[in-house]
């Protein structure tokens, strides 16, 4: 987040990409705990990288997402705020289809495994097995990776938060002038949509939000080559998107020793064939732990397949892809993303030239 330029426009990007998500608030709002409520905790919480609850990532939220956080005199004078770019990801969604069909696939193998021959089996693994087994799959492919009404209070309580924290940015006057631009997935523009939503109850407490069309700053505008540059980059599709060997230090590590143990545990644990187990399935039953948590506030016995060693394991396996796909791994990878820094720098000039006038 940047704030710098005349007060004069407001620019709210909502963008997808990993790789650029910038937390923008967690130093922010260090003054007031959230107060201990029944909120249903894994141990595991920590290791589910990109998959993490925000509320995890930030255990110093206030629930009040309007409550000051901030002491007004703290650089007045001596530093206003005249713009405002952030670069926002989604809210909580959805597991994809893809992560959706491999988890119906784990199902298939703990249903076909049925109760068993009980004499070659431990009773604890036979227990957690039942439960998994008989655990619904509530995930269907309709859903493929849309924002969850958990993800749509993330991203109005978001709003609000920006709101109080810049209330002259965030004036009536200025409310006009808000842009926001998304990439065409549907979880992005319905973050957009919840976003203002979130904003509509900060300038007009207790009105119910009209459609986003009709809202004073407009719907939230779709481009893609800008939120979703890495799509638009003939590079970096070319060595590594559609590059079978790009991410061999990923598949190494999905085959290697550490990996090969944790398949083990799980085969065992799950009563089912090692040679039947993947990486890639053991990932997706992960974080269908993490899927619970968020999306349904529940503990699935998905959490109980794996200890705090195995979570360390397959976090690293999801920071290894994301270094390789979106992070330092290769020099394009950043690069694809110029074109939307370019813009956002130009607006700040921008800004500035308008502010010094
Ligand atoms: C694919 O990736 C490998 C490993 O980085 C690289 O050596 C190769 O040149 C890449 N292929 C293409 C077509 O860029």
């Amino acid at each position: 987040m940047m704030l710098r330029g005349p007060r004069r426009c407001l620019r709210v990007s909502v963008a997808p990409a990993a790789a650029l998500a910038v937390a923008v608030l967690s130093s922010l709002s260090r003054c007031s705990l959230l107060e201990p409520e029944d909120r249903v905790v894994s141990a595991l919480s920590p290791y589910f990288g990109t998959k993490t609850r925000y509320e995890d990532v930030n255990p110093g939220l206030p629930p009040d997402p309007e409550a000051p956080r901030r002491d007004p005199e703290l650089l007045e004078e001596t530093c206003t705020p005249v713009q405002l770019v952030a670069l926002i990801r989604h809210g909580t969604r959805y597991p994809t289809a893809k992560q959706i069909r491999k988890l119906r696939q784990l199902h298939g193998l703990l249903q076909a495994g049925g109760p068993g021959d009980d004499s070659t089996r431990a009773a604890g693994g036979r227990d957690l097995s039942a439960a998994l087994a008989s655990w619904p799959l509530w995930y269907a492919d309709w859903m493929d990776g849309q924002l969850v009404e958990k993800g749509r209070q993330d991203m109005r309580q978001l709003a609000l938060r920006l709101a109080s924290l810049f209330p002259a940015l965030f004036s009536l006057e200025n409310y006009g002038r808000l842009q926001l631009i998304t990439s065409s997935k549907h979880r992005c523009v319905d973050s957009g949509a919840a976003f203002l939503q979130g904003l509509w109850q900060h300038y007009h407490p207790g009105l119910p939000p009209p459609d986003v069309a009709d809202m004073e700053c407009g719907p939230p505008r779709v481009n893609d080559k800008l939120m979703r540059f890495f799509d638009h980059c003939e590079k970096f599709l070319t060595e590594v998107e559609r590059n079978a060997t790009a991410l061999y230090h990923v598949e190494a590590f999905k085959t290697g020793p550490e990996m090969q143990n944790i398949l083990k545990k799980v085969a065992a644990a799950l009563q089912v064939p090692v040679n039947n187990l993947n990486a890639d399935l053991i990932q997706v039953a992960f974080f269908t732990c993490s899927f619970d948590l968020a999306i349904k506030g529940v503990k699935s016995p998905w959490c109980d397949v794996f200890d705090i060693d195995d979570a360390k394991v397959l976090e690293y396996l999801n920071d290894l892809k994301q270094y390789w796909k979106r992070g330092y791994g290769y020099t394009i990878n950043s690069r694809s993303s110029c074109t939307l820094f370019q813009d956002i720098f130009q607006h700040l000039d921008k800004a500035v030239e308008q502010k010094q006038r």
